[in-house]
């Protein structure tokens, strides 16, 4: 548990900031709020009341010094400020000057190798720990992959079917949509033949058969996610494939679906979750045998701050599986099965192999 080390959160008053922000509290340590509001900082601090508190620091990302102060006495900082494009870069900085690990959340597949490329070395000098995209995209999907790998090191393929009930899309994951689709020119993008890929192809829709009680189900196939980064960066399986419940699909791509709504009240200490239901369905092959992790839980912006929090935990307590430092994934830095086992209380996990 934390006991009262101080984490800083950026982009702390956004929907998944507060998440991450209360699932902190929870876990015994300080939130350094941060972000460019600094009246929305303070409202967010005044929601918890007397107490111990938030410590409110705000900070635009083009200002270092800003971030530097933000960051000044935290043990670990996790950015929930998108869009990436924009935010990774300065505050992964600021976390090199501070020497201290940075957890990211973010689910844009160029920012993300950006993560990959700008910083790799630069960490491993710096003996720093960096992990984006440990959310629900990008990190969950690696450690399932990663689990249902067992003791394989290489694979053909790996498929991810994302069975989302519904998706209700924040203001930041519609911006996040766009900001890729602008950096990628409109184009889709795909991990096959061991590379990304680029086209104009139409996504296939296509009948996945999840666990009971979902059952078969239509998806967009080629639903490339963070996944097909951080996957690729640590296993060999030249075929990363992405499926999204078709429902949810047209649920993220109508301009009028509204925004999450918490269902048990929302405000104080109350369940701020949305109704949304996941199972992620992973399958992984290698020479005609399949392998395959099931992932159950409620609402993918709620579930993304344990993940988070999670990762800042084990990296702090060197729970590193003896990778060192570097801009890491998920699967590469933890014990898959092990940190899938801590989560239980958020996410069921079943593994077939
Ligand atoms: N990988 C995953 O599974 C996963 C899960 C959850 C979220 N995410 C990603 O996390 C991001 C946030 O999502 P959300 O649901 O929390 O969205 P949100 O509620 O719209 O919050 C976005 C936050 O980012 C801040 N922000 C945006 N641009 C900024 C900038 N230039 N400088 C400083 N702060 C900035 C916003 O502050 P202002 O209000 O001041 O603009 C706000 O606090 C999105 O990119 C989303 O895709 C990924």
């Amino acid at each position: 548990m934390g006991s009262g080390q101080r984490v800083a959160v950026f982009g702390a008053y956004g929907h998944t900031g507060r998440f991450v922000v209360a699932e902190l509290v929870e876990r015994g340590y300080v939130p350094i709020v941060s972000g460019r509001d600094a009246g929305r900082l303070r409202e967010l601090a005044a929601s918890y009341g007397p107490g111990p508190g938030l410590d409110v620091r705000p900070a635009p990302v083009d200002d270092p010094a800003a971030l530097d102060r933000a960051l000044a006495g935290a043990v670990a900082v996790i950015n929930c400020a998108g869009p990436f494009a924009v935010t990774a870069a300065p505050v992964i900085e600021a976390a090199l000057r501070a020497g201290i690990p940075y957890v990211d959340v973010a689910a844009e597949i160029e920012a993300n190798l950006d993560t990959f490329a700008h910083f790799g070395e630069r960490a491993r000098a710096a003996k720093a720990v960096v992990i984006p995209a440990m959310a629900f995209f990008g990190g969950l999907s690696d450690l399932l992959v990663t689990a249902a790998m067992g003791d394989w090191t290489s694979a053909d393929e790996a498929h991810i079917a994302y069975g989302l009930s519904s998706w209700h899309p924040t203001a930041g994951t519609r911006t996040a949509g766009a900001v890729s689709r602008e950096r990628r020119d409109g184009r889709r993008v795909r991990y096959s033949g061991g590379r990304l890929e680029y086209h104009d192809d139409a996504l296939p829709t296509l009948k996945w058969s999840f666990p009971e009680p979902m059952g078969a189900r239509e998806v967009i196939g080629e639903f490339s996610m963070a996944d097909v980064v951080t996957v690729p960066s640590h296993l060999t399986i030249p075929e990363v494939r992405g499926y999204m419940a078709a429902e949810a699909a047209r649920d993220l791509a109508a301009a009028d679906t509204p925004a999450p709504v918490a269902v048990g009240g929302g405000e104080g200490n109350g369940d701020r979750r949305s109704s949304q239901t996941f199972v992620v369905d992973v399958v992984v092959r290698a020479g005609g045998v399949e392998r395959r992790a099931v992932a159950r839980g409620r609402d993918i912006y709620a579930v993304s701050a344990p993940l988070a929090v999670e990762a800042v935990g084990w990296v702090l307590a060197g729970r590193t599986r003896g990778v060192g430092a570097g801009v890491l994934s998920a699967g590469a830095v933890f014990d898959s099965v092990g940190f899938l086992g801590a989560l239980s209380a958020h996410i069921s996990v079943e593994l077939f192999r």
